[in-house]
């Protein structure tokens, strides 16, 4: 794209343009975006279009859905003054980002992590310091703490994407008390792990914890996501927020989801099952390193070229996801826990891909 034909764009924008991609080959397998492998009964289904055909869909949503959030946070166990709903988690995260960072100001964002964080504060021109998770992709607390000193935000996913590493919640407790930054911790993966910083968010204003029903409530299709906080800071976050973000379809989604929490997260035991039964195997597979994961998905490395294995896996119908291009992962792989059968096609794939790629060259 020519600059001078768009004087318009921020200067950033050159820069990350095309930067949130995602190659998605029509592949049976399809372990490539954390997904829940199983979907919504028809039955549960069913009953979100009832919801949704009793509405006027002419009209917009309440202006603050209020007995909605109350609903969400009955779920949660907190109060409804501290939960703001949105579009999806992503789309919290932009209004914690709109309201808190600009041009001069600092967000630390351990890396690697799940990639739009920094893309959204690039976008609005913060400094993006990377420092805070170590070599063996554990989360180290003194790093953090140094690096927390002069930052406006620091963002910590747990478990995080793509490593499965979590923050220790000893850790977590000393930082976010002891510096003054906002710290906000994505708990996107928190069903496969089970601890959580929700109660710190009480006695702390400068925590915010952030939730989705993507994953283990398999609603991806549907985007939903919730964030916690303190209530004082949770009106200045909720200015910077779009209005009706919400659809009613959205919410009668998640109305069902939370009455039928049982069920759809009936098949979590088995995808955590699943997780330390994959890991097992590729312990045992000569030349794979695998990290180990509190999510739903593992993050390895082989001796092979990342992106020849990714496509000859996609060539026997397993999708993956190439993620050697994040830092400090250039020879790794992630793949998200399936069906007991879909993580015996990518573990036999696996095995056919290494054969077939000849290893690297040693540089
Ligand atoms: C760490 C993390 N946060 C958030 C999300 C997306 O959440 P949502 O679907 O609620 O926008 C993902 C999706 O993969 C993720 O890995």
């Amino acid at each position: 794209m020519q600059n001078t034909t768009f004087r318009f764009f921020k200067e950033q924008l050159a820069r990350l343009a095309g930067g949130y991609k995602l190659d998605v080959p029509a592949c049976p397998v399809k372990l490539n975006q954390n997904e829940n492998p199983y979907d919504w009964p028809a039955t549960l289904k069913q009953a979100v279009f009832e919801h949704v055909r009793e509405q006027d869909w002419n009209r917009y949503p309440p202006f603050v859905p209020q007995e909605f959030t109350a609903r969400v946070a009955r779920y949660l166990n907190v109060d409804p003054t501290q939960v703001l709903v949105g579009n999806g988690s992503n789309e919290l995260l932009y209004a914690i980002f709109v309201a808190t960072l600009e041009t001069g100001r600092k967000v630390v964002i351990p890396q690697p992590t799940f990639t739009l964080y920094k893309l959204l504060a690039e976008l609005l021109g913060a400094q993006v310091i990377t420092t805070g998770l170590g070599p063996d992709m554990q989360y180290d607390a003194a790093a953090l703490e140094t690096a927390a000193r002069d930052a406006s935000v620091v963002v910590l996913a747990s478990p995080n994407n793509p490593t499965g590493s979590v923050i220790n919640p000893m850790d977590l407790e000393h930082l976010v008390q002891t510096t003054s930054a906002l710290w906000v911790v994505d708990e996107a993966y928190f069903e496969f792990h089970g601890e959580t910083a929700l109660e710190l968010v009480r006695t702390c204003p400068n925590l915010v914890v952030l939730r989705t029903f993507s994953k283990a409530f398999a609603t991806a299709g549907l985007r939903f996501g919730c964030m916690v906080c303190h209530p004082d800071a949770l009106t200045m976050f909720a200015a910077a927020k779009l209005p009706y973000n919400l659809n009613i379809f959205t919410m009668a989604a998640v109305e069902v989801a939370i009455e039928h929490a049982v069920t759809l997260k009936g098949r979590l035991e088995e995808i955590k099952r699943e997780r330390e039964r994959v890991t097992r195997l590729l312990k045992a597979s000569k030349g794979v390193h695998v990290y180990p994961s509190r999510a739903n998905f593992l993050l390895f490395e082989t001796d092979r070229n990342p992106r020849a294995l990714w496509q000859s896996m996609v060539n026997r119908g397993v999708l993956t996801r190439d993620v050697s291009g994040y830092p400090g992962l250039g020879k790794a792989l992630r793949v998200s826990i399936g069906r007991p059968e879909e993580n015996d096609a990518f573990l036999k794939a696996l095995e056919y891909a290494i054969t077939e790629v000849p290893p690297e060259a040693k540089s």
